[in-house]
């Protein structure tokens, strides 16, 4: 049996992306690229992983799991240094190899480095390559192979004058047998850029007569590296269609399926419909039976089974069963809204919870609020909320009916079934059973 260890490169200062955020640590799809190369690899079963890193990596290390380990890169002297950074940390019995992976290429399936895996084992080669055909730019290296085919040297584009062609190209991804590579490491030279390249070993191991292993990747999307903007943008149009496809495959209909965007961290229950023009973003779940969209964005929220959001925008948010929400409505951070309540057009409510089988139909704002069940919220209602100063809160009981306009001047109560009449502005605690109406609103003497 021999032994894995693997290696992500991503030491670099991915300085080709601009902005502050460190490129490996660019989300696609909501989840950082090195994330999806740390899992991939996760996936083959390999557990011993080193990630080459620069001297200041707080930042990568909160994306991944507590068990890698982080071999620090002092200067950025090319991936061939980056590989020796990490060297400390590897078993270098005869029967160690490795997996060596750029912390760029994160759209790798795990069949795939399990199939280089298995070709690096069988031939028992030194080094082994994954390579695929794919339009060729300064920032790729290049196969060659020699008459019989065999793979004889990565030729890194820098070397060459012209952009824009298919070639077979290095996909960034390499096994080794560890003894021979502490061994031949040492020999890399510096290139003309003034960068160790880890590329150049297949011509080293070729001058000593040594054969080099390669797979040969079909589905080219599986080889994106990210080197610029657009890179990163063609990666999330893969990787969304790949969720698209697996969500269907999962009881999830989605309709007008380059409109829709779900991120890696959402989950979706059977039966679920997704229609046109939707975002579901973040740690966003989502029940069975529910129709979301046309023209939502949810994220970050939890939403039951069978609930119904059109045209509406849901951040943060608790919903619980046979919700109806919209069109036009914005749930904020830190509602939670109760099974089969109905909010209709143009509501937004922030910080409050919403009890079970209330209706808020038009034109309301509920912030800093608590609301009981069975509550009619009505046209154009709120909350007033804010002082200038500081923010108070309203508490509101069961079966209470809130006529139309009606003003809640925070900090305010009223009791379980009373009612305000319309354009009532409360200033004062309503008790239970009463109404009251008028500015400011009193209470009216019941008829004997
Ligand atoms: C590299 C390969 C190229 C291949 C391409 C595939 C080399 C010399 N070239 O080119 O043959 O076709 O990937 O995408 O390897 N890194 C470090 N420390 C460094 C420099 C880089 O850790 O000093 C890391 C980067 O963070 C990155 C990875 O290595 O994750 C690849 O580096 P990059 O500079 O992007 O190499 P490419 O020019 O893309
Ligand atoms: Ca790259």
């Amino acid at each position: 049996m021999l032994q894995w260890g693997a290696v992500v490169l991503a030491g670099g200062k991915g300085s080709r992306m601009g902005g502050d955020t460190p490129k490996v640590l660019r989300p696609i799809c909501g989840i950082p690229m090195l994330r999806l190369v740390v899992d991939v690899i996760g996936q083959t079963g390999i557990a011993d992983m080193v990630i080459v890193v620069p001297e200041e990596h707080e930042g990568i290390q909160l994306i991944l799991p507590r068990e890698v380990e982080f071999a620090i890169q002092e200067h950025q002297l090319g991936t061939g240094d980056a590989l020796s950074s990490a060297l400390g940390f590897l078993h270098s019995g005869s029967d160690s190899n490795i997996l060596v992976i750029n912390g760029d290429v994160p759209l790798l399936d795990v069949s795939t480095i399990r199939n280089l895996i298995e070709e690096h084992t069988a031939t028992q080669a030194v080094m082994s390559v994954l390579t695929a055909n794919g339009e060729f730019s300064n920032s790729l290296g290049s196969i060659a192979r020699d008459d019989s085919g065999q793979v004889v040297a990565i030729v890194e584009g820098d070397r060459f004058s012209k952009d824009s062609e298919q070639r077979e190209i290095n996909v960034g991804v390499y096994c080794f047998r560890v003894d021979w590579l502490l061994q031949n490491i040492t020999k890399l030279n510096l290139s003309k850029s003034g960068e160790f390249y880890i590329t150049e070993l297949v011509e080293i191991a070729c001058r000593s007569g040594k054969s080099i292993g390669s797979i040969h990747l079909r589905d080219i999307s599986q080889a994106l590296g990210i080197n610029t903007l657009a890179d990163l943008a063609d990666a999330e149009d893969v990787l969304r269609s790949r969720i698209r496809n697996y969500w269907i495959d999962h009881g999830v209909y989605i309709m007008d399926r380059q409109s829709v965007q779900i991120d890696w961290t959402v989950s979706i229950g059977q039966g679920t419909s997704v229609l046109p023009n939707t975002i579901i973003l973040s740690e966003t779940i989502i029940g069975d039976n529910c129709e979301i969209g046309p023209g939502s964005m949810i994220r970050d929220s939890r939403i039951g089974n069978g609930c119904k959001v059109v045209s509406s925008v849901i951040e943060g948010a608790i919903v619980e069963n046979a919700v109806e929400i919209g069109p036009f409505s914005h749930l904020r951070n830190e509602s939670h809204i109760e099974s089969e309540v109905h909010i209709g057009n143009y509501a937004e409510v922030k910080a409050s919870r919403i009890g079970h089988g209330s209706k808020m139909g038009h034109f309301s704002y509920m912030g800093d609020a608590e609301i009981g069940s069975n509550v009619n919220i009505g046209a154009g209602t709120i909350t007033c909320n804010f002082d200038g100063a500081q923010k108070h809160r309203t508490i509101i009981g069961n079966d209470v009916f809130l006529g139309s306009d009606t003003m809640l001047v925070a900090p305010i109560k009223v009791g379980d079934r009373a009612s305000t009449g319309a354009g009532a502005v409360v200033t004062k605690d309503v008790p239970p059973d009463v109404l009251v109406t008028g500015v400011p609103a009193r209470v009216v003497p019941k008829q004997v």
